[in-house]
């Protein structure tokens, strides 16, 4: 029996830092001893209450009589308890987008969000993901060797997301390398935020003027009626809820393609098992690990767990999905698990998602189709944040090739990260 891993200096279990990094199931069954719901540390000095329950999550995310996802409600940050500079805060901390509103203010910025996702026609999003994998495989094909992290899956999405926002090749460069800083969450992660944000403001000015058919004329033209900073926030959401998600969902469904022998020996019957590679990753790794905050309006309690009002409350996706008390032998074909959350704020870019995630599993593979692990599973460790369950690296060894025969498809994007 392996020992449990330390409880902070209040006694509760720590999601975040090194054991979550390097043994979250242990962190969750900590978690569950205290019930449905318990008290974690989420960063140096910051406290939340985490569900664990599959039931009791489904039922939280759909009372929204009781819960808010407004963040000003955080009364630990109002009173200024929480550390200005904290980790957290980039996700946690108000903005006026979808990801933290209630009500008729949700539904009219969702009504945009949802507009704007549904005019992204699949065809092309094929094809920009294709082009962006491929331009990326050419930067290693020859080397023999990759990280699956660095090289592929952290950049494949933002080069996507640089061309579905419409920017320049200009705009596009500092928005990969400002989103690559923030995704860091070191030291240069706050200037990435603020960088980030300051290429938004120009691409918002710049598709007012001039119209274009992507996100960001969508999003400044919408019926809605958006402020500029209404439509920059809700932009920051889409791609700040979408890049480390998709990299770890990527990630987590090559390491099962590329570990599990029944998918292995399998691969080259192709798409079917890229598919359940993916559903299956859904289950077991849930990219959003810990998220969804909601605040209860008032006191209340979660299947006999007392919330107080104005505590941040989050949904671990990842232990809700293992919840013991789920039925076993569940299919992973069966799409109860709440890796995508539940709710009127479940992610509105499921099937956007899964073109990305799928074309760029499938234009890898295509390429490198020799590629194997060059870790063992105990030394692949997740990055230390509580919100995402993805690897920091993924390093794999394959035959060296030459980089003419994919060249001539990966017509440059904005890909001069
Ligand atoms: C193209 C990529 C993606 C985009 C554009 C995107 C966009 C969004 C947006 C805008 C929201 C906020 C919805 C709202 O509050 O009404 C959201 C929520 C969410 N997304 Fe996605 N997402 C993407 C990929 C993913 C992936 C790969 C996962 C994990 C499998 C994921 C999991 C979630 C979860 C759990 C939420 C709920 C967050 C909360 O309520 O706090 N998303 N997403």
């Amino acid at each position: 029996m392996t020992t449990p891993p330390p409880l902070s200096a209040q006694g509760c279990p720590m999601l975040h830092g090194e054991h979550l990094a390097t043994r979250p199931q242990k962190v969750y069954d900590q978690l569950r001893t205290a019930g449905p719901a318990g008290w974690a540390q989420i960063a140096p000095g910051v406290h939340a209450l985490v569900v664990t329950s599959h039931r009791a999550a489904v039922t939280l995310l759909n009372d929204t009589s009781t819960y808010s996802k407004d963040a000003r409600r955080w009364q630990a940050l109002a009173s200024g308890e929480v550390p200005q500079d904290s980790p957290v805060l980039g996700l946690m901390g108000f903005r006026p987008s979808v990801l933290y509103a209630d009500g008729d203010v949700h539904a009219r910025l969702r009504w945009a969000m949802d507009d704007c996702i549904a005019r992204i026609n699949p065809h092309e999003l094929h094809e920009i993901t294709c082009r962006s994998a491929l331009t990326l495989v050419g930067r290693v094909i020859e080397k023999g060797r990759a990280d699956l992290m660095g090289d592929i899956a952290d950049t494949l999405p933002l080069l996507v997301f640089a061309e579905l926002l419409g920017c320049t090749p200009e705009l596009a460069a500092r928005m990969v390398r400002a989103c690559q800083d923030l995704i860091s969450a070191g030291p240069q992660a706050a200037q990435g935020a603020v960088d980030f944000a300051g290429v938004l403001h120009e691409l918002v000015q710049l598709r007012r003027h001039q119209p274009g058919q992507d996100l960001t004329s969508w999003m400044v033209g919408h019926p809605a009626q958006l402020t500029d900073d209404e439509a920059i926030n809700q932009l920051y959401c889409s791609v700040g809820a979408g890049v480390i998600p998709t990299a770890a969902w990527m990630a987590w469904a090559l390491h099962l393609l590329l570990r599990d022998d029944s998918y292995a020996g399998n691969l080259a019957s192709g798409t079917l098992t890229v598919r359940r590679a993916l559903e299956k990753a859904l289950w077991e790794r849930s990219p959003m690990a810990n998220f969804s905050v909601h605040y209860a309006r008032h006191d209340t309690h979660l299947y006999g767990v007392p919330i107080p009002a104005g505590v941040p409350v989050l949904i671990s996706h990842a232990a809700a999905n293992t919840d013991p008390s789920l039925a076993p032998g569940l299919g992973y074909d069966n799409r109860s698990h709440l890796a995508w959350s539940a709710g009127p704020h479940r992610c509105p870019a499921v099937s956007q998602a899964t073109v990305i995630a799928q074309t760029g599993i499938e234009t890898v593979l295509d390429q490198l189709w020799d590629m194997e692990l060059a870790l063992p599973d105990e030394q692949i460790t997740l990055r230390h944040g509580p919100f995402h369950q993805c690897p920091t690296q993924m390093p794999v060894t394959f035959r060296s090739k030459s980089a003419a025969r994919i060249r001539a498809a990966a017509a440059p994007t904005g890909g001069t990260a």
